[in-house]
């Protein structure tokens, strides 16, 4: 049937690890090179960053600035493979700064890696969060950004925050953890969404930095983008965050791994691709496609996207695109890696003295056996009811098997 052989061309894709060359990759490179879209506005720095000259900046500092302007990879698959210094609160512990994150970075991704292989909903909606925390500031703000601010204040509440309940109580509690030993709110949300992206299969490695500062002041408001907004609207917003459209639609594909749970609550848990749970490219694909399982729940806002005339060659790339989405290759400059870091670092006005703890993050995972395809494919055409939790648990293994409702 139509739909399973457009899934099964999809999870091939996805079982291609990302260092491979995919078909038509010379020729997407070469059609983007002659782009006349290619031309790129957001090298623009940010925070402290804007006047501290080159003689000034350490090296984390130069090396976020070469990020922004997409010169060196947003990406690191440095890791430390040892065991942290000490338990959290020893002497051993407090003498390596990177300890504590990776006590962490364990019970983070204990929290974002279900039992089917894929990311759970604490792992997406952690993205989410990142963005929402980070994403309230534009070069007009004083104030707001990457700060903490949408869990230290009643932000959260907020009616664009909806659906992020579950990861915003697990965030707290993990703040009041951790909080005595020099963890901020607004890196722990960061840091959150870091590992969550790289705990999903097929997603990138980010360096990861902390150091920035919480504010116990409610960001501005109307600055985060609504699902019912227009292409037009939501590149001028984003472009007021210093994120062009090119980024934009790099950064979007994060609803690649997503479950909706409020644009349609009678329709709680269905997925924007057919891949939830999954970092691969289908969901650009699958936004442009006229024929997606019923399931799959397209945003407006994405379908908009896709369709403008700065997106859409971009997102066309991106059809075929994993290396050039999420490419370990350095430097990719129109990647998500490249776009997430500065989404997470606006409003930080002291980037140059951030500190790097990207080796406790967990490995990249650039291949995946999709053990339960089968039922997942029946899920996405629409049998079994919400069953929510699937993604995240592989059904297979727990004895679902025929058809009819679960309940
Ligand atoms: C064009 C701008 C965007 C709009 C209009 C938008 C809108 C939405 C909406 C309506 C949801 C569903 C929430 C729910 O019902 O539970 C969602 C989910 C999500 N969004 Fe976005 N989004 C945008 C950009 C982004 C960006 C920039 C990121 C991150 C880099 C992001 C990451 C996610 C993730 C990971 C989810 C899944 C959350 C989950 O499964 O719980 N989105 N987005
Ligand atoms: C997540 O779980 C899968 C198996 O389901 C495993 O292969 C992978 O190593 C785990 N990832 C991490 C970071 O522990």
């Amino acid at each position: 049937m139509k739909f399973s052989s457009l899934l099964s061309q999809y999870t091939l894709l996805s079982l291609l690890p990302s260092t491979l060359a995919y078909p038509g990759m010379g020729e997407q490179l070469s059609q983007l090179q002659k782009s006349p879209n290619k031309k790129r506005n957001s090298g623009e720095l940010l925070g402290d960053l804007k006047t501290l000259s080159s003689s000034q900046l350490t090296t984390i500092g130069s090396d976020i600035k070469a990020i922004l302007q997409g010169s060196k990879s947003a990406e690191s698959s440095t890791i430390d493979q040892s065991i942290p210094a000490g338990n959290v609160g020893t002497a051993a512990c407090k003498a390596d700064l990177c300890c504590v994150w990776k006590w962490i970075a364990y019970e983070m991704t204990a929290k974002f890696n279900g039992t089917s292989g894929r990311c759970t909903k604490f792992a997406r909606a952690a993205v989410r969060l990142g963005f929402h925390d980070a994403g309230v500031w534009s070069t007009s703000s004083s104030y707001g950004g990457a700060d903490g601010s949408i869990l230290l204040t009643d932000e959260i509440n907020r009616a664009e925050n909806a659906g992020l309940e579950l990861i915003a109580e697990q965030t707290k509690a993990w703040y009041n953890k951790y909080k005595a030993y020099g963890v901020t709110m607004a890196d722990l949300i960061q840091f959150g969404a870091n590992v969550a992206t790289v705990v999903c299969p097929l997603g990138p490695r980010l360096r990861t930095f902390v150091g920035r500062k919480d504010n116990a002041r409610a960001g501005p408001t109307g600055l985060l983008p609504a699902e019912t907004d227009s292409a037009d609207k939501l590149i001028s917003l984003f472009k007021a965050k210093t994120i062009d459209a090119h980024d934009l639609v790099a950064l979007v594909g994060a609803h690649t791994t997503s479950q909706q749970h409020k644009v349609d609550t009678s329709r709680d848990g269905d997925p924007q691709d057919s891949t939830p749970g999954l970092w691969d490219v289908a969901f650009y694909g699958e936004t442009l496609s006229s024929s997606t399982p019923v399931r799959v729940l397209k945003f407006r806002s994405d379908v908009a996207l896709s369709k403008h005339s700065e997106a859409k060659s971009e997102w066309q790339a991106f059809v075929s695109g994993q290396g050039h989405w999420n490419s370990v290759s350095d430097p990719s400059p129109f990647d998500y890696a490249k776009a997430y870091t500065r989404l997470s670092l606006l409003g930080v006005n002291n980037i140059n003295d951030l500190k790097e703890c990207t080796k406790v993050l967990p490995p990249e995972r650039k291949s995946f056996v999709s053990q339960d395809q089968v039922i997942l494919n029946r899920w996405l055409n629409g049998e079994f009811d919400q069953l929510n939790d699937m993604v995240d648990n592989a059904v297979m293994l727990t004895g679902v098997t025929t058809g009819g409702k679960k309940n």
